[in-house]
């Protein structure tokens, strides 16, 4: 049955995905991660597909796991939907481009690492709130955000697990653009759309060769990551966390 939280549509040799459960913020089932895994895998195995854009609906990226779900269905280990779709993420072939407009939160950011360009828009709200809802890093985060923006910045902004400014986050190189909120879509698919136009026999050398060094330890640390992220989400801590957000006054 086909996933209603997830469209996609192919423009010419680009494959665009969106999000779309904008009542709960686009936040990630595991339904969800099956559907993303499984459309990711297609475009790596469809010729006609050179490039994936991953976008959300409704001026929102992804409010990260859904916290109710993560409490009815904790991903037990390696062959858990979120372990799945990490992993994935970690073997595509093909360029992905992800467009981030509003809350982009857990998952939402952790996954831009994955990703071979980023778009935002001054909007965009990163954060990585593992350490207040009694969690830990996941995604490859504490490998592979020292790595890209420093130990120092990987330090606050996984520890302190506030919200990440968008130019701060630009700088840092997380982010590759910003733009206005009209023009997301549209310059994600065309960034999505210049790599498209390349030959593809060269541009999955280039991807390849940028990730290969990276990609044992990167699953390694998403394996140790994940170990432990399936034991918080058992502790007394994650439990009061979770209960304070759903129980949260609006
Ligand atoms: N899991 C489950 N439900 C979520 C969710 C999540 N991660 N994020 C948002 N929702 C739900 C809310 O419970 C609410 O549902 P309801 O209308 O049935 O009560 C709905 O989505 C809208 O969210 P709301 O909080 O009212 O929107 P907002 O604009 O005020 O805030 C966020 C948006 C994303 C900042 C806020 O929802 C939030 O902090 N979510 C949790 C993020 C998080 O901790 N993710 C997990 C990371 S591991």
């Amino acid at each position: 049955m086909p996933d209603p939280h997830i469209e996609s549509r192919i423009q010419g040799a680009v494959k665009v995905v969106t999000l779309s459960r904008v009542e709960k913020k686009n936040a990630f089932t595991s339904a969800m991660y099956e559907t993303l895994t499984q459309e990711l895998t297609h475009a790596d195995a469809d010729v006609a597909i050179h490039a994936i854009v991953l976008e959300g609906k409704g001026g929102v990226f992804t409010a990260g796991n859904d916290l109710g779900d993560f409490m009815a269905n904790p991903p037990a280990g390696e062959s858990s939907p979120v372990f799945r779709f990490l992993m994935q993420l970690v073997d595509l072939a093909k360029p992905l481009v992800v467009a981030v407009d509003g809350p982009a939160i857990g998952i939402g950011t952790t996954l831009l690492l994955h990703a071979d360009y980023v778009v935002a828009t001054k909007d965009a709200r990163l954060q990585m709130p593992f350490t207040t809802l009694g969690l830990c890093p996941e995604g490859g985060s504490s490998l592979l955000l020292p790595r890209l923006v420093g130990q120092a910045r990987a330090t606050e902004w996984l520890m302190f697990a506030e919200p990440i400014d968008v130019e701060r986050a630009r700088e840092a190189g997380l982010i590759n653009a910003i733009v206005a909120k009209e023009e997301l879509s549209a310059f994600a698919l065309a960034r999505a759309t210049a790599l498209a136009e390349k030959p593809l026999g060269s541009i999955l050398l280039a991807k390849k060769l940028l990730r290969d060094p990276h990609r044992a330890e990167t699953k390694a640390a998403i394996a140790r990551e994940g170990a432990h992220f399936v034991e918080r989400l058992g502790s007394a801590e994650a439990a009061a966390a979770f209960q304070a957000f759903f129980t949260r006054k609006r």
